[in-house]
């Protein structure tokens, strides 16, 4: 697992975050896999930074996050599903978000409930090449495709293709 920044990868984000405020009028529902999340603090900019973009409201009516990883050190539930982060991980974010999204405990620092309550986590070995669910509007691989062989990374893109709705698209670095 990765012990990561919030606010990195920002620009990858942001072009997801367009393309899904582009979509949220015509649909009910809006899902998102964040494939290879590590330990969310990318999974949670990106909720913030949507919830920034298209308002609360929708984004507590709307959006639906599935978060996976292979999890090997098991910090899913220990950590990442309860949104629980030290000090150091939080630099780049800007005081205003801080202040709106995240409470503070004991020198670490929790994100809201809101924003938690639409992120499902999963525990999912993308080599098995399943995916973990249909019709998502985007999925976003980060930092986890450079793990896997060439064959590896056709077939988890595949997999991927065969995963969203029309119109959907995905978004790896
Ligand atoms: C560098 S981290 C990237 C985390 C996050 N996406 C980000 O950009 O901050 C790579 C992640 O890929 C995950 N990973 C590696 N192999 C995987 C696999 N076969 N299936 C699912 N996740 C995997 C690792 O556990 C790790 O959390």
């Amino acid at each position: 697992m990765s012990f990561s920044q919030f606010y990195k990868n920002v620009e990858l984000i942001s072009e997801l975050v367009a393309h899904v405020k582009n979509r949220i009028n015509n649909q009910a529902e809006i899902r998102i896999w964040d494939a290879g999340c590590g330990m969310c603090q990318s999974t949670y900019t990106m909720a913030i930074l949507l919830a920034e973009s298209i308002g609360l409201q929708s984004y507590s009516d709307k959006i639906t996050i599935i978060a996976t990883d292979i999890d090997e050190l098991r910090t899913f539930k220990s950590s990442a599903e309860k949104g629980i982060y030290p000090k150091n991980n939080l630099l780049n974010i800007p005081e205003a978000i801080l202040d709106k999204y995240f409470s503070e405990n004991n020198a670490h620092y929790q994100v809201s409930e809101i924003i938690r309550s639409k992120v499902q986590f999963k525990r999912h070995d993308l080599l098995t090449f399943k995916s973990v669910g249909t019709d998502f509007d985007a999925i976003i691989c980060s930092n986890v495709m450079h793990h896997f062989s060439q064959i590896e990374q056709f077939k988890v893109l595949d997999m991927f293709t065969s995963s969203l709705k029309p119109g959907a698209m995905i978004f790896r670095i």
